[in-house]
């Protein structure tokens, strides 16, 4: 009789965190906090998040003059006050949480976090993996502190910007390559049922394949011939023949899987396709790994 009930816990439990984690998530009277928002992929995400209902986003960026005329834009294109602007450094531990809290006493809530902002710079790579990594691991620390259930919030959703060098190596950025797989890897881990049932934040992954941005133009100077002196002439000649989505076509994959993306699902939008889930060697596959 004890086993039957058991039983019924575990299939109510798990009907219930099904039906969260796959239920559409509704944007309506929602609040973003957005990195990396001032041009790209994180600025045309805002534009595509207020399009479809948000309340009000918190764009921070490093760059004060782009994010300050940037929200100026969006305020006059979706209306007065929809979007505030903090300069922060998402590689500094303490403007990092304080982009949050200005965040939090402006709008009182927060329900989405987009851990967007990272460089590449394979001459600096100390500081890619301080922002790419580092950076996109508080920001994901932050996002629950601020919107756990069990710790005050509403529950919500974060999307984390990986790329498609997190999953497929890249012979001329390895150390952005490395920084991207740890985004993906920490989410996965995160993303976990055992993590939701406690805080009902779903953790999301994305992995975009090239795209034209700001950032995108000049990527060949921004590798390293430190170690081999090939490597920018080579980089130069692979962007030339590149086929290059648009920043776009990545912000209407960002709606989708904030929408629809189960919690610890990673996608990838490349070639300016929609964006498609991927799956990763199941539990299976843990186990022979486990019992090496
Ligand atoms: N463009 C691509 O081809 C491509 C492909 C795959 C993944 N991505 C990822 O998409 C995201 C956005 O890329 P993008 O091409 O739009 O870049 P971008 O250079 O056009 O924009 C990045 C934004 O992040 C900001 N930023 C950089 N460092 C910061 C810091 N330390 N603190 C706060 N803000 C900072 C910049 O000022 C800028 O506004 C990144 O995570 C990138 O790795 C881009």
């Amino acid at each position: 009789m004890q086993y039957i009930n058991l039983l019924f816990l575990l299939l109510a439990l798990s009907v219930k965190y099904s039906l969260l984690t796959t239920r559409e998530f509704d944007f309506k009277d929602k609040i973003a906090l957005v990195t990396g928002g001032a041009e790209g992929i994180g600025l045309q995400a805002i534009s595509e998040l207020l399009q479809n209902g948000v309340k009000g986003v918190t764009l921070v960026d490093i760059n004060a003059n782009k994010g300050q005329e940037a929200t100026k834009a969006l305020n006059e294109k979706f209306g007065k006050s929809k979007v505030i602007f903090v300069h922060a450094d998402i590689s500094s531990e303490q403007q990092f949480e304080d982009a949050f809290k200005t965040s939090i006493n402006h709008w009182k809530v927060l329900d989405i976090v987009i851990n967007n902002a990272a460089f590449v710079d394979e001459n600096n790579w100390r500081m890619i993996i301080n922002v790419n990594a580092v950076g996109t691991l508080q920001g994901t620390f932050l996002g629950l502190k601020y919107m756990s259930k069990n710790m005050g919030g509403r529950g919500g959703v974060i999307l984390n910007m990986s790329s498609i060098v997190g999953i497929i190596p890249a012979p001329i950025f390895p150390v952005y390559s490395a920084t991207k797989s740890f985004v993906l890897s920490f989410g996965r881990s995160l993303g976990d049922q055992v993590h939701y049932g406690y805080n009902e934040v779903r953790i999301l992954t994305l992995c975009p394949g090239l795209t034209r941005t700001g950032g995108s133009v000049d990527i060949a100077n921004l590798t390293s011939n430190t170690f081999n002196p090939h490597i920018i002439e080579i980089a130069a000649e692979f962007i030339t023949n590149a086929v290059m989505q648009s920043a776009s076509n990545v912000a209407n994959a960002v709606v989708h899987v904030l929408r629809t993306g189960p919690n610890g699902s990673v996608w990838i939008v490349k070639d300016g396709e929609p964006p498609f889930q991927i799956d990763f060697p199941g539990n299976g596959s843990s186990q022979k790994i486990n019992n090496r």
